[in-house]
């Protein structure tokens, strides 16, 4: 034990031994201008705006969605008129996996994680009375994220927002979902080509729409260190770069418009130190290796989502105090969107209070503690800028590694990821049972006569019902040939190397469902197995 110090060793989440403080020589060489740059300057590590939040502040953006989508268009206009500035959609699991509500595989699930979603019937509702040319949409859906997209070009064609105006994002990003989220369908080849498609038919039809939101917050969420959720998504970044190459696309026409998702977890400064780092290793990637030559192909822009893998069933409120560290943390950061977990969400849904504070925590942020005044105030911190620099080697080892591996596809195919992530979960959590890790409430400071929460958002049982009548009117009040000729035609354009885009606007058009456009998918590609890995 060194004289005086509490423990043996001192690390975070990630388990990263750090000493007692750091100074110059942990800095050695350092540059300002090669490893920093200014605000909005390439290698963007301060920030991708000259003026950060002083010019906008980040887009508070709560993930939202459960019932039908007359209960989640409610819950988006109160978080409208709460303040907070962007929509962020939660589908339920039939959704996500292209199945319709009345499929014996959707039974009991309809409504329960997220937002039901049959047909463009649905997305009439779920959008009514939200102006599309005013708000940017985000939705949180992958192998069906083309069928969410073309439903809401429709819907804002209904409103008269001509597709240059519309702003959002889809998370489309299949590769995570193979290492960690599950919520794939395809094998990986179609899986990559309905992406591209989506990629070449923004960047033509719909500019600002952002066509993947590259993902690290679900691999963090299964376990990853920082490290790990740094590299493994900037790696499935690169492999949507070269994807996109491949399908013949310039690195600038849609470079600019990928975006990425990184979870904040507990380490407050290693999480600064990961974004800042993120932002220095795609940039210098997306020049050098890709040769982009837009300044906006390098700008890695991000959301975040504070970690709900951290929140606790016991004491649920200690979850207020840890969900504001880690939105602190993403903030100082220089995240573009955020989420900010509610206290109650390691129970269930959020509730409408749990939902309120969780944004007044931003809007705190935002207003009254100063941070959003300066720009990114802990760059030249010793500290800071040695985990920038650890964090940036470490993603680089990584790299290599899956290079070795025969590239992302070819490593998840061999269950590395899976694997990687297994061990360092199963390390986690020895390190929570032995107490090395303490977590209050649970391990520390528990209360042992403690009640449980009774207060929490529980989903209508009659919502099943009522969205499955909703489904079966659209199949039989639609014109019967119109759909039927449009999911023939998707079919065929899925069986050729055209741009499924404009078939697939075409079957939500004439309502085909979710379920019945995904269903053709699977008799056409067939669906993805996975090895299990232990
Ligand atoms: N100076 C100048 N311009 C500025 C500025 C500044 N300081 N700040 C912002 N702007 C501009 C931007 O350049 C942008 O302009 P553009 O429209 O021409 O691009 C505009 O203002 C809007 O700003 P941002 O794009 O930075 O902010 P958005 O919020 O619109 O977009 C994003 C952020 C990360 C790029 C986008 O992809 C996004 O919103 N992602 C959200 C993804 C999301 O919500 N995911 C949730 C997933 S939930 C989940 O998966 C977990 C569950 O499974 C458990």
């Amino acid at each position: 034990m060194a004289t005086g110090e509490r423990k043996e060793r001192f690390a975070g989440v990630s388990d990263r031994p750090v000493k007692r403080f750091y100074g110059p020589d942990d800095i050695a060489g350092f540059d300002y201008e090669r490893d920093l740059g200014d605000p909005g300057e390439y290698p963007f590590t301060r920030g991708v705006h000259p003026t950060m939040y002083r010019g906008k502040l980040w887009t508070m953006r709560q993930f939202a969605g459960f019932g039908t989508a007359e209960e989640t268009n409610a819950r988006f206009r109160y978080l409208l008129e709460q303040g907070q500035t962007g929509l962020s959609t939660a589908f339920d699991m039939p959704t996500l996996l292209g199945y319709d509500s009345d499929h014996p595989y959707a039974n009991g699930e309809v409504g329960k994680l997220g937002v039901a979603i049959d047909s463009l019937r649905d997305f009439e509702i779920l959008f009514e009375g939200i102006p599309l040319d005013k708000v940017s949409t985000s939705m949180t859906i992958n192998p069906p994220a083309s069928i969410m997209l073309a439903m809401y070009l429709v819907v804002a064609e209904r409103q008269g927002v001509s597709w240059d105006q519309v702003s959002g994002t889809i998370q489309n990003d299949i590769l995570k979902d193979y290492i960690a989220q599950k919520t794939y369908i395809y094998p990986p080849g179609p899986s990559m080509r309905l992406i591209t498609d989506v990629m070449a038919f923004c960047a033509r039809n719909v500019p600002r729409w952002n066509t993947i939101s590259i993902s690290g917050y679900h691999i963090r969420e299964a376990g990853a260190t920082a490290a790990q959720e740094l590299a493994f998504t900037l790696a499935d970044g690169m492999a949507y770069v070269e994807a996109g190459i491949k399908a013949g696309l310039d690195v600038d026409e849609f470079a600019p418009r990928l975006s990425f998702f990184f979870d904040v977890h507990n380490d407050f400064f290693e999480e600064i130190a990961k974004f800042r780092a993120a932002r220095r290793i795609w940039a210098r990637v997306m020049r050098d290796r890709y040769g982009a030559k837009n300044p906006r192909s390098w700008m890695l822009r991000t959301h975040a989502q504070t970690a709900g893998v951290s929140l606790t069933a016991q004491q649920p409120e200690n979850n207020i105090v840890r969900v504001t560290l880690q939105a602190l943390a993403a903030v100082l950061g220089g995240t573009q969107s955020l989420h900010t977990n509610s206290y109650d969400e390691a129970l269930a849904l959020p509730s409408e209070e749990a939902v309120r504070i969780a944004l007044r925590t931003q809007q705190i942020i935002a207003e009254e503690s100063g941070v959003a005044n300066v720009v990114d105030p802990l760059a030249g911190s010793y500290y800071v800028e040695h985990l920038t620099n650890k964090l940036e080697e470490e993603a680089y080892e990584i790299f290599a590694k899956i290079e070795a591996l025969g590239g992302v596809v070819a490593a998840i195919e061999k269950g590395w990821f899976q694997q990687q992530i297994a061990d360092s979960a199963y390390r986690f959590q020895r390190r929570v049972m032995n107490g090395d890790y303490r977590v209050v409430g649970v391990n520390a400071y528990a209360d042992p006569d403690e009640k449980p929460t009774t207060n929490i958002l529980k989903v209508n049982p009659e919502v099943q019902r009522r969205q499955i009548e909703r489904v079966r009117q659209v199949r039989q009040e639609r014109d019967q040939k119109a759909a039927a000729a449009a999911l023939a035609e998707l079919r065929r354009a899925s069986q050729t190397s055209e741009n499924l885009m404009p078939y697939i606007i075409a079957c939500v058009r004439n309502y085909c469902t979710v379920g019945e456009i995904c269903g053709m998918w699977r008799e056409v590609w067939g669906e993805y197995r996975e090895e299990s890995v232990y």
